[in-house]
């Protein structure tokens, strides 16, 4: 079964977007990563990306029918969406909160995320390489 890597809104302009905070990774560059990072890994890596709230929900749904786990960047769904909370706790597959930036160091409105008590763990601040660490995470407690 594969791991899910779920991206939320304007990651799609990663590259482009702010890259002193964000890097100069695009999105491609990243699932690129991932993927081969997979391999290493032994899983198959689905990943996706949309600008939309409803699509996150629907795909954490699909997730917990179908995948083992999910590393999801939610963006700044992160720090407003109950929808994304409740959906992952409606899964039963774990599922790791990550992002690009230490959001801890950004402004105050990024300190709170809403989905964090619904997930087993959360990385932050290590740009690309955060999702590597979170593929790992997810395979030390999927095997
Ligand atoms: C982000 C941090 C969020 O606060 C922001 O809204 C993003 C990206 C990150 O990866 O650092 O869109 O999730």
């Amino acid at each position: 079964s594969p791991l899910f890597v779920l991206n939320g809104p304007n990651l799609n302009a990663l590259g482009k977007r702010e890259p002193g905070i964000y890097g100069g990774h695009t999105l491609a560059d990243i699932e690129a990563l991932c993927t081969a990072e997979g391999e290493k890994l032994g899983f198959a890596v689905d990943f996706r990306q949309s600008n939309h709230e409803g699509d996150l929900v629907d795909w954490i749904h699909e997730a917990g029918d179908t995948a083992v786990g999910i590393a999801i960047n939610a963006g700044a769904y992160t720090h407003t969406s109950i929808a994304l909370h409740d959906a992952i706790r409606a899964i039963k597959i774990p599922v790791v909160e990550l992002h690009l930036s230490n959001v801890h160091a950004r402004e105050e409105f990024r300190h709170k995320s809403m989905i964090a008590p619904a997930v087993k763990g959360v990385i932050c601040g290590f740009g690309a390489h955060s999702y590597i660490l979170a593929l790992h995470a997810l395979s030390s407690i999927t095997k």
